[in-house]
C-alpha cells in the first residue's frame, strides 16, 4: 500500500541523510575537500526528499511519523555509528542507494496502481537523483584507468 510504503521511504530517506551528514564530517582522506564536497550534495539532495515524502502521507489521508524512533523502525537502512575509511563510506553509500531505488521503484509502481499520477512523477524525480549519485559514487571508487 502507498501510504504504508512511503513511512518506510520516510525513514529509510531519513536514515540516508542522516549517514550522509555524518560522513561529510567524518571523512578522512588526503582527498578531503573532494569528499566532504560530494557528501554534502548527497546529504542536501537527502533531505530535500523528506519534507515531500512526509506532506504525500499526509495528503493521503496518514499521520507522517515524526521521530528517530519510528524512523529507526521504518527504516531498511542501517545507521552506520563507526567512522569508516572514505572508500568504505563510499560504498556504504552506493549499496544504500540501491535500497532506495528498489524502495522508490515500490513506491512508484503502488502510486500508479492507486492512481496518484503526482507521486508517481515525484517517485520518477527521485529515481533519477538517486541514480546519478549511484553512479558518481560507483565512478568514484573506479581507480583510474592506465
Ligand atoms: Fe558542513
Amino acid at each position: 500500500m502507498l501510504a504504508d510504503n512511503l513511512k518506510i521511504l520516510l525513514g529509510t530517506q531519513f536514515a540516508y541523510y542522516v549517514k550522509a551528514h555524518a560522513f561529510h564530517w567524518n571523512v578522512e582522506t588526503p582527498d578531503f575537500y573532494q569528499y566532504h564536497k560530494f557528501f554534502q550534495k548527497i546529504y542536501e539532495d537527502a533531505y530535500s526528499a523528506v519534507d515531500p515524502i512526509a506532506e504525500y502521507i499526509r495528503a493521503l489521508g496518514d499521520y507522517a511519523p515524526g521521530s528517530l524512533e519510528r524512523f529507526l523502525e521504518l527504516s531498511i537502512i542501517k545507521g552506520q555509528t563507526k567512522v569508516p575509511r572514505a572508500r568504505l563510506m563510499v560504498e556504504e553509500l552506493l549499496a544504500n542507494s540501491g535500497q532506495l531505488v528498489e524502495l522508490l521503484n515500490q513506491c512508484f509502481a503502488d502510486a500508479t496502481q492507486e492512481n496518484k499520477q503526482d507521486v508517481a512523477n515525484f517517485m520518477a524525480e527521485r529515481l533519477s537523483q538517486t541514480n546519478k549519485f549511484a553512479w558518481q559514487l560507483r565512478s568514484s571508487l573506479k581507480d583510474e584507468r592506465a
